[in-house]
């Protein structure tokens, strides 16, 4: 999941953000203290993730929902499965599982290139704002929302 993380961030995004914010959003070198992390997210429940896989069974896209944040994490999808679909697969699924946990809504930062994406699927702008990475490092981002049906 951390390679598609850092392949959609370094492919797809990079060209929104300085080099700085890139690097401390996806780490060039891949740290153990960051697979750690989302293993633990992941096995506590903080967060529910959804892959999606190609035809050998290599992961090329993931998402998350934080369910007691009532937040939609994020969606990553590798470079060269872009404009496929597999984004808005992710994404769907991951509405039929916060509609499971009880939500009626889901809020989320969207990073600048994704807002057009998650405005096709239905979220709605509320404005520019900062998002604040894991580190301390602030990146500009749009924070919206979905009224799920
Ligand atoms: C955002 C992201 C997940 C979209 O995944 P995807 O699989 O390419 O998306 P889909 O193919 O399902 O796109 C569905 C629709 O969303 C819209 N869309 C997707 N990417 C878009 C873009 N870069 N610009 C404009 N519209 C876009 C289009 O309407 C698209 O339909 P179309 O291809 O028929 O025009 C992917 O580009 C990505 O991983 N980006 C980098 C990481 C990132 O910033 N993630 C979000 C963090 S908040």
């Amino acid at each position: 999941m951390l390679t598609v993380h850092r392949a959609a961030v370094r492919g797809t995004a990079a060209r929104w953000y300085e080099a700085d914010v890139i690097e401390a959003w996806a780490p060039h070198a891949l740290q153990a203290a960051r697979i750690e992390e989302l293993s633990r997210r992941i096995e506590s429940g903080e967060e529910r993730a959804v892959v999606a896989r190609d035809a050998s069974g290599a992961i090329i896209g993931f998402g998350s929902i934080a369910p007691d944040a009532r937040e939609l994490r994020a969606v990553y999808v590798a470079p060269d499965h872009g404009r496929a679909g597999v984004g808005g697969a992710i994404l769907r699924e991951l509405e039929v599982q916060a509609r499971r946990h009880g939500l009626v809504e889901l809020a989320m930062d969207a990073s600048l290139n994704a807002e057009a994406f998650y405005r096709r699927h239905g979220f709605a702008s509320v404005g520019r704002g900062e998002h604040v990475l894991r580190g301390g490092q602030r990146m500009a981002c749009i924070r919206m929302h979905k009224l799920l049906e």
